[in-house]
């Protein structure tokens, strides 16, 4: 044997080498197959959502629909805004503006959660909703316009998308990044006078001086969407609630320059924009009929009746606190 090796130790070390080769080549198939089929779902890791591109089983009819709805979502004023190609039923704004990356954004208000948890009860309307109304109230509030009917192409189309988005999350688990985040309230209320000197300097080159935002070139969807004003969303909207716009510009404007982990704004210049943005004047909505249980509206809601006897204006502006501290002794009561 010994012999045998000595006569022949150029081909050894060949040999030899071959096979650490292919033993590393053996570890990196294994290691890379394992990320490949590794859910990526874990309640507490962050999401990460389908692709087109890597999902084969998407096939036909269902696949079309998929990529139309994805459309639809980026670029909702081509088909439906004031000079759209199906129908003018909404004010010139994308869905993707407001659920960025077509809704696939980590801390860009995704869709990751819609699927698995709807129908769900809510609250603003006092019964069981389906994905169908949580889309209509967007196109009615957020898109201050109309839904279309809800067997068009478009609306299923739109529908089948949301689905597809939301295919891999279970019902109770609730992936980091999903919708908007909740960030730490200030001890004070929000201030819209300090909010405008923070918009002058750092929101008003993209979105302009008076909140209009800027049309694109052929003038029938924005570069930049407007944050108020008649072509903004209306006072019945998500982003109305000064929560839900801090929330929002705290991870992700400004645009493509701020990020959760990198953000550009702190959270109090975040709460004072909100204040600041959504104190200008912008489309109304009938809101009659929201929130029928009035103990049920949330501490920034800003219109009352309210069961706590706090203002309007506590209740838009904060500091929400003691609102909150109130609102669980009503509870603890009850
Ligand atoms: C002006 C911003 C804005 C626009 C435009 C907008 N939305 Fe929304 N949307 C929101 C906000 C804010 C919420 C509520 C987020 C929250 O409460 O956490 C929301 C919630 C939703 C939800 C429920 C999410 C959940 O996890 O329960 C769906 C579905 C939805 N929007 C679909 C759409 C669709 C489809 C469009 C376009 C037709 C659209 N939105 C346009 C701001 C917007
Ligand atoms: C570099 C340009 C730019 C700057 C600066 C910028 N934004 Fe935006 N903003 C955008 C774009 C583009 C979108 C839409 C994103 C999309 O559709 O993918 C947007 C969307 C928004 C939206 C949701 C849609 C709407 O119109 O209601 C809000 C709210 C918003 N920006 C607030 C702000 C605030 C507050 C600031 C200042 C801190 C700011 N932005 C700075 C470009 C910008």
């Amino acid at each position: 044997m010994w012999k045998l090796i000595r006569s022949n130790w150029p081909l050894v070390i060949i040999l030899a080498i071959i096979g650490m080769v292919s033993l590393r080549e053996i570890f990196n198939a294994l290691n890379n197959s394992g990320t490949a089929n590794t859910p990526v779902m874990a309640v507490d890791s962050s999401w990460v959502a389908p692709s087109l591109y890597t999902d084969n089983e998407l096939k036909g009819k269902e696949r079309e629909k998929v990529i139309y709805g994805e459309e639809l979502i980026m670029h909702t004023s081509l088909y439906f805004g004031p000079k759209g190609s199906v129908a003018t039923l909404t004010n010139g704004m994308n869905c993707q503006n407001c659920h960025l990356q077509a809704g696939k954004k980590n801390w860009g208000n995704n869709y990751s959660l819609v699927y698995a948890n709807y129908p769900k009860f809510r609250d603003r309307s006092g019964s069981m909703e389906s994905i169908y109304k949580r889309v209509s109230d967007c196109f009615e509030r957020s898109l201050n316009g109309t839904a279309p009917d809800s067997n068009s192409k478009e609306y299923q189309a739109i529908a089948a998308y949301i689905q597809w988005v939301g295919k891999d999350v279970q019902k109770g688990q609730k992936p980091v990044g999903s919708g908007i985040e909740k960030i730490p309230f200030l001890n004070r209320a929000a201030d819209p006078a300090k909010g405008q000197v923070v918009y002058t300097a750092q929101c008003q080159s993209c979105h302009a001086a008076n909140g209009e935002g800027q049309l694109a070139f052929d003038g029938k969807s924005y570069d930049y969407p407007p944050l108020w004003g008649e072509h903004s969303y209306n006072d019945g909207a998500g982003l109305f609630r000064l929560s839900n716009f801090a929330g929002y510009i705290k991870n992700n404007m400004p645009f493509n320059l701020a990020s959760h982990d990198l953000p550009k704004l702190t959270n109090e210049e975040a709460w004072d924009l909100a204040a600041f943005v959504n104190s200008r004047p912008r489309p109304k909505k009938d809101l009659s009929k929201d929130w029928p249980d009035i103990s049920k509206k949330p501490f920034d809601h800003p219109f009352g009746p309210y069961v706590d006897g706090f203002t309007e204006a506590e209740h838009k502006y904060g500091p929400y606190q003691p609102i909150i501290a109130k609102k669980e002794e009503l509870a603890k009561k009850n």
